[in-house]
């Protein structure tokens, strides 16, 4: 294994030099170098956010209210889809639009801004970019309403097209709970690229200061190696390319900036398994500011059962794998939360009770609460062993732990993120944060509200609006390397390159045995595998990755 490991870096630094850079007059914030050091958010930072989960697409978990109201209570809708179905265009336009306007206002970026986090992830489906069908369009002034916002308190945006034409994993967040069929029809690849070229175009208009710094292709999309109705992951590879191709195609610099970083999910499958993907001539290997996102849940799938150490190591169990990754590209943990079980997140188990009785349920044991502490503060090392962290999600209307505002209100998050209560071993695998040897001592632990909190207690008075010069400080000597051969990778006009997969042919070849839910390798046996073994190595050797892996798996069938 070091052997394949030194090989890789060696490729890594070959491949480096051939990379054909964009001009790059810059900020340091979303952009790393070809071959660079990956770097976080702001000024290398790392990414530090949260996710405005459930605004532009519904996910009934999350706000059961909504789904309850009387002209909708007895269809027991799963996903918006549905919702408009049912109300119709005119009745699904007007409640959508009174959730677009008080779900997310300016005050949660004041919240945002006076926690210090530097993200907001804003996942979006195609139907606001492209021929909605049954669903409506409308979603736009409120997002651009949320990018001023986002300039204003000295966030960054990353904005996802979290549910693509036909749908790329079966569940409600995509925005209609059934069959996964983005690859059954080729019409749906032309409406996704469609969807992406009119996101790119808008969201990089002068107008917003640039302050969309990162596009994610799509979000949590199944290939077959994790999930029996998947897709083949060369039809997602594909996606992927051509998704490349067309947001460079259409993105607007503006002076001073960079290009945006595009961003892929990883679709389960290991994290440092993905150089392969970037080392691939036709796949990923000119691409140039990218990033890839995973999801990190210890809620599903029995963890209810573990106990509070249990939890805390399964975090530990991802140290070496993000870190590894990491060297090799940005690992950004796109989605993570508090919650270890679904009480509330299957809603229907906290059938009229209040936040007020469920969020009581964990302030009344000062340990429960101690614990919520632990928890967040093994992810915000860990997740910071990579590029960082975004949260999910914003809001929550039951379950505490699922929603930042709530875990903050209740400082189970602390105000300044990189607070430190016990001192983290990265290298460790267990027991990485160091409970019995706080570093304030014993008796300076944090204090936690004993009552359910609404919000009241995050003083936003101090918080005012920034400008755009302040907030971002641009820093146009920081990469101004431009070697300028922008035709490399931009493509024309949209129209991707072919790439030239022949998918049956792949398909025949692929190694990875169908095992739901494990994050098995997905890289055939063409040869190529210097990036994929380094990574099977760390997946051999982690069952709690694989536990991780089937939490995250066990999650998607729920969220
Ligand atoms: C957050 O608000 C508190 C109370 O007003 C204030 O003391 C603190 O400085 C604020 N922090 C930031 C980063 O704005
Ligand atoms: C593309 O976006 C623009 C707004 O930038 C909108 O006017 C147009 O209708 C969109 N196209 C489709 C097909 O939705
Ligand atoms: C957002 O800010 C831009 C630039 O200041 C302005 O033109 C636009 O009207 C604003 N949009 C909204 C919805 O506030
Ligand atoms: C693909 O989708 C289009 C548009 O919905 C439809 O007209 C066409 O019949 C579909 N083709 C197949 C093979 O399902
Ligand atoms: C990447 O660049 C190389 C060299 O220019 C070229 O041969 C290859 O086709 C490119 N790959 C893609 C997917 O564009
Ligand atoms: C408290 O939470 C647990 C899950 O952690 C749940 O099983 C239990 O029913 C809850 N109790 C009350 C009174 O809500
Ligand atoms: C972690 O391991 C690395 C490499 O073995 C070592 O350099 C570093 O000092 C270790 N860190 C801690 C905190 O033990
Ligand atoms: C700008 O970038 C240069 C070169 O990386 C660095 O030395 C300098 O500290 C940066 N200035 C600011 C304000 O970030
Ligand atoms: C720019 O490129 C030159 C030669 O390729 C390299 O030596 C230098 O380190 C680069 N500078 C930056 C800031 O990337
Ligand atoms: C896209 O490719 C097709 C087939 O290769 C070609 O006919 C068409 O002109 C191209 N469109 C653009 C915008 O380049
Ligand atoms: C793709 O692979 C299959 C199976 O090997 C083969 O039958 C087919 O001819 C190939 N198609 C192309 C276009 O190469």
């Amino acid at each position: 294994m070091p052997e394949i490991r030194s090989n890789t870096l060696i490729s890594a630094v070959l491949i480096s030099l051939l990379y054909l850079t964009r001009p790059a007059l810059a900020l340091k914030s979303w952009y790393t170098e070809p071959g660079g050091v990956p770097a976080g958010s702001t000024a290398g930072d790392k990414v530090r956010g949260v996710n405005l989960g459930g605004w532009f697409i519904l996910e009934n978990w999350m706000m059961p209210s909504f789904f309850e109201e009387d002209a909708v209570k007895d269809h027991y809708i799963t996903d918006e889809w549905t919702y408009c179905s049912v109300l119709g265009e005119d009745g699904c336009l007007t409640r959508l639009e009174k959730h677009w306007d008080s779900y997310i206002t300016e005050d949660d970026f004041k919240r945002f801004a006076n926690y210090s986090l530097n993200t907001v992830r804003i996942p979006m489906g195609y139907w606001s970019w492209t021929d909605p069908e049954e669903y409506i369009q409308g979603q736009l002034p409120y997002l651009e309403r949320a990018l001023n916002w986002s300039s204003w308190y000295g966030l960054d945006v990353m904005v996802d097209l979290h549910g693509l034409p036909g749908g790329q994993n079966g569940q409600d967040n995509q925005g209609y709970k059934g069959p996964i069929e983005f690859q059954a029809n080729s019409t749906n690849l032309d409406r996704a690229m469609d969807a992406l070229a009119n996101m790119t175009k808008f969201v990089t208009q002068d107008k917003f200061d640039g302050v969309v710094k990162s596009i994610e292709l799509t979000n949590e999309p199944y290939i077959l190696e994790y999930n029996p109705n998947g897709m083949d992951f060369y039809v997602l590879a594909d996606y992927y390319v051509k998704g490349y191709q067309v947001v460079r195609a259409n993105e607007h610099i503006i002076e001073g900036a960079n290009e945006v970083m595009v961003v892929i999910h990883d679709a389960f499958q290991p994290p440092s398994n993905w150089q392969y993907f970037w080392n691939e001539p036709t796949l990923g290997q000119n691409w140039t500011n990218y990033a890839l996102d995973t999801h990190i849940y210890d809620a599903f799938g029995g963890a209810d059962q573990k106990s509070y150490q249990e939890h805390l190591d399964t975090i530990c169990g991802w140290s070496a794998e993000l870190q590894e990754a990491q060297k090799h590209f940005p690992v950004i943990i796109g989605e993570f939360a508090l919650g270890t079980n679904t009480y509330c997140v299957d809603y229907q188990s906290c059938f009229g009770l209040t936040l007020d009785q469920v969020i009581s349920n964990i302030t009344s044991s000062y340990e429960a609460n101690l614990f919520m502490r632990q928890f967040w503060e093994v992810q915000q090392n860990v997740y910071e062993l990579g590029a960082g962290w975004i949260f999910w999600s914003v809001h929550h209307e039951l379950a505490g732990p699922w929603s930042w505002t709530q875990s903050a209100a209740q400082n189970w998050i602390p105000e300044d993120p990189t607070e430190k209560v016990w001192p983290f071993n990265p290298n460790a695998t267990s027991s990485c944060l160091d409970l019995s040897n706080p570093i304030q001592g014993d008796q300076n632990m944090p204090y936690f509200p004993s009552y359910a909190n609404p919000y009241t207690n995050i003083d936003i008075s101090t918080v005012t609006r920034k400008n755009f010069a302040e907030v971002r400080g641009s820093n146009s000597t920081a990469t101004t390397n431009s070697t300028s051969t922008s035709t490399s990778t931009s493509g024309s006009g949209g129209n991707a390159t072919d790439t030239s997969t022949n998918s049956s042919a792949v398909a025949s070849q692929s190694g990875g045995t169908a095992s739901n839910g494990a994050r098995t390798k997905f890289v055939p046996s063409l040869g190529l595998d210097f990036g994929f073994c380094a990574g099977a190595g760390v997946f051999g050797s982690s069952s709690s990755l694989v536990a991780a892996a089937m939490i995250g798996f066990m999650l998607s069938a729920l969220i």
